[in-house]
């Protein structure tokens, strides 16, 4: 599917949803360019996770549509939307815990592809010259036989990343991809993650709590308050604006 001229690489319009009486998508209008590197912030149950939910077609809004790449993708499912180009990670880790690392990422490759059935054998299925790729980006080639359960949370995160990059995605949308890490492992892991997707030429939103973090690796930020965008903008200005610092930052 090409990419309409000019269109954002991703856009909502007017999104809404609510949880009872809980309103987690208050009309949000968001769109997002090739190339940036959006952080997005904001408490515990302001909406960030459900914003990303909607986008990659988890869960339905009740009003207002998604596109990407300008074609509406509104209501598709994680897959077809995935196969877009629209590719997510989790805030735990979805891998195939009894498999090794490198099975974790043939049986990613072989789904974008479609060609998993049980007629193909994985391993005619994919390409290994590219599993072997994204595990050399991420750091984790010399653990490819090892089962994905051993690995440490930090490794866990960059086999969930090596996962969705294997995928060819020209968004990735990471949910706290530094969450149960330790703070000392914290730059490594966004380091080796930015690397990877300067490499592919890969947009990302990324949500994430450590404001150093956000300083760091974002172009972008968007605080999220109670189910709307309270601000948006470079990180020096969402990060020093009064609103944010306290009612976000928690200051
Ligand atoms: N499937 C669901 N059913 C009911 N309430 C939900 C569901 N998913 C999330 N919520 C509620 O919606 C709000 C926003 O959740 P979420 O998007 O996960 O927030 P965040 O990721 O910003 O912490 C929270 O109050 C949460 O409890
Ligand atoms: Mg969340």
């Amino acid at each position: 599917m090409s990419a309409l001229l000019n269109a954002p690489l991703l856009q909502t319009k007017d999104l809404q949803l609510a949880f009872g009486a809980v309103v987690v998508a208050d009309h949000i209008d968001f769109s997002l360019h090739a190339g940036e590197r959006l952080a997005v912030i904001g408490q515990n149950g302001a909406g960030k996770t459900t914003f990303i939910n909607i986008c990659t077609g988890l869960i339905r809004p009740q009003a207002g549509q998604v596109f990407f790449e300008g074609h509406e993708v509104t209501g598709l499912a994680p897959r077809e939307i995935a196969r877009r180009g629209m590719v997510r990670s989790f805030q735990l880790p979805q891998l195939f815990n009894e498999h090794t690392v490198r099975d974790c990422v043939r049986i990613a490759a072989a789904g974008k592809r479609n060609r998993l059935s049980v007629w193909t054998a994985l391993s005619n299925a994919v390409d290994e010259g590219a599993i072997d790729h994204v595990l050399s980006m991420v750091g984790l080639i010399d653990r490819a036989d090892e089962i994905s359960s051993a690995l440490p949370e930090g490794q866990r995160k960059l086999l969930d990343i090596a996962m969705a990059l294997v995928m060819q995605p020209r968004l990735l949308i990471l949910d706290e991809p530094t969450s149960g890490v330790s703070s000392e492992e914290k730059h490594g892991l966004m380091t080796t993650i930015m690397r990877a997707l300067d490499e592919q030429q890969v947009s990302a939103i990324f949500v994430e709590h450590d404001v150093d973090i956000v300083s760091q690796y974002a172009t972008r930020v968007a605080a999220w308050i109670a189910g709307r965008i309270a601000a948006d903008g470079p990180p020096a200005e969402v990060l020093a604006d009064a609103e944010i610092r306290a009612n976000v930052i928690g200051e």
